[in-house]
This record gives structure tokens, C-alpha cells and sequence, in this order.
């Protein structure tokens, strides 16, 4: 929702009953929505230091941005919504922030889990669960899977302790203890690889905050996505910038390598 929008006033109302209704914008084309959209939820930090907060606060005001885009994708159609909570890179992080951030996703799932599954969302997660990864989230996210694993309507996948170059690492291990000949190690072999080899790849993929970068995120699954930046920092985006994206995608013009008829 941009600023000074209203929210629909029956969106409240609706949307703990699991019915956030398929609504497509007019402008927005119904038939060219992303089958899969990724968004890299930045900007959490300046958002709470400009404000004289605590970083931490800021990615407690980005489960609201969180759940509003979630909403927003279902209303879309969109199938598959993909988000960046925590990368391999974050353990850098003062271990205030780490903890508070494994502490954050934990409580998040078992505060909200049970609304995406009246929403009809699939949740998934991809990245590695190393020892670093405390067991009770790691218990949290299996629940947060077997709970919701029957829907069909969104697969939310969480990307947590994630990197791009990690994930392709760990596929080529895969593909070397498999024992495979290296004359039949194809692309479709490397992404049957990948941590979710159901996942298709994002037409679309939204950064906020104002970075250009892609900052080691679906690096195999972003080959041919349209990207999108918007100087929105994650707190205050909702469903009206991602619905801005999608009208961003759908002006691109996507050749795949190819040349125009
Ligand atoms: C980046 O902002 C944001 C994160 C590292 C974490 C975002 C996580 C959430 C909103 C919770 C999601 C939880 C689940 C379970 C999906 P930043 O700290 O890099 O911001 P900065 O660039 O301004 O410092």
C-alpha cells in the first residue's frame, strides 16, 4: 500500500478467514502475471536507525511489509514468492543482531504459520542448516512445513543461511558424489540439483532500499529475471509497490537471448 493509500476496509476483516480474494489491478495484465516473484527484503536497518531505533526494530517492522507483499502476491495469482530472510553472509553481523534475527524468524513462524495456512500458502525453506542454525528454529521450520505442505494456492520459500554460491557448491557436490560422468552434467542435471528442484525460476525479482546488486541471492535462478529496484526500504513496502514491479515487468521487454520478431 503506497503512502496515503486507504486499505480496502474488508482486508482486515478477510484476512484471518484464509479468503484474500484474487484482485488484479486494471492496468495490471492478468495473463502476464510472474508465475514466480523473489524479493530481497532490504533497508530494515536505515530504516530503524533514521527513525533513532534499534536496528533490530526494523526487521521487527518488516513482518508487516512481509505479510502485505505475501497478501499482495496472492491477490496477483502469483504461485511461487520467495524471500530473502537471512543470508550466508549475515553471520557477520554483531552477534546481537544474529541472535535477535534467529530469535525473530523462530518467533515469527509459530506467531503467523498457522495464518498462511488458512491463506493457503506452502511454506518452504532453501538454504543450509548448518550448526550454526539453532535446532528449535530448525524444529520450527519442519513444522512450519509439514503443517502447511497439502497447500497449493502460494509456495512461500524462505531463504535462510542462503547463498547463491553455496547453493551451486552444494549441488556440484551433490552431482560428484552421485558418481556422474562429467560429459553428462547438463543445466536441467544442475538445477535438479538445486535445494528446491520444484522451484521454477523467478521472472521477477524486487530489491528494496535502493541497492542495484543481487548480493549472492538465486545467482543459477536469476539468470534471466527481470530485476527491479525501488528506494522503498522494506518496512514501508506493501502490496501497492509490488503491484508497481509487476507493471514495471510487465513494460520490459523479454528476449531471453533472443532478438524480437
Ligand atoms: C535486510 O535489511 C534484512 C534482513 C537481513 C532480514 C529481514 C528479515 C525479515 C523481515 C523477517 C523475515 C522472516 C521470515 C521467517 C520470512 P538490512 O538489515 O540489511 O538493512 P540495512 O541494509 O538498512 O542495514
Amino acid at each position: 500500500m503506497g503512502p496515503g493509500r486507504r486499505r480496502d476496509p474488508t482486508a482486515d476483516a478477510t484476512r484471518f478467514a484464509g479468503s484474500v480474494a484474487r484482485v488484479i489491478p486494471g492496468d495490471i495484465d492478468s495473463e502476464r502475471i510472474p508465475t514466480h516473484i523473489a524479493a530481497v527484503m532490504d533497508g530494515n536497518g536505515r530504516w530503524a536507525t533514521n527513525r533513532g531505533l534499534k536496528r533490530t526494530d526494523g526487521h521487527a517492522a518488516g513482518e508487516e511489509a512481509l505479510f502485505d507483499a505475501v497478501e499482495g502476491a496472492l491477490e496477483l495469482g502469483v504461485k511461487w514468492f520467495t524471500v530473502y530472510a537471512f543470508s550466508t553472509e549475515n553471520w557477520k553481523r554483531s552477534p546481537d543482531e544474529v541472535r535477535f534475527l534467529m530469535k525473530f524468524n523462530e518467533s515469527l513462524l509459530q506467531r503467523r504459520c498457522e495464518e498462511l495456512n488458512e491463506l493457503g500458502v506452502r511454506v518452504r525453506f532453501i538454504g543450509r542448516r548448518d550448526w550454526r542454525v539453532p535446532k528449535r528454529l530448525i524444529r520450527r521450520m519442519d513444522e512450519s512445513i509439514e503443517l502447511t505442505r497439502k497447500n497449493r494456492r502460494m509456495t512461500l520459500t524462505i531463504a535462510f543461511n542462503y547463498g547463491g554460491r553455496a547453493e551451486i557448491v552444494d549441488a556440484v557436490k551433490a552431482i560428484v558424489d552421485s558418481g556422474i560422468e562429467s560429459s553428462k552434467v547438463t543445466e536441467k542435471l544442475v538445477a535438479r540439483n538445486l535445494y528446491d528442484p520444484e522451484m521454477p525460476d523467478p521472472e521477477l525479482m524486487v530489491r528494496t532500499s535502493g541497492e542495484f546488486r543481487t548480493s549472492n541471492y538465486l545467482m543459477w535462478e536469476l539468470a534471466y529475471s527481470e530485476l527491479v529496484f525501488t528506494d522503498v526500504l522494506w518496512p514501508d513496502f506493501r502490496r501497492e509497490h509490488l503491484f508497481d514491479a509487476v507493471r514495471e515487468y510487465q513494460d520490459r521487454d523479454r528476449r531471453f537471448g533472443g532478438v524480437d520478431d
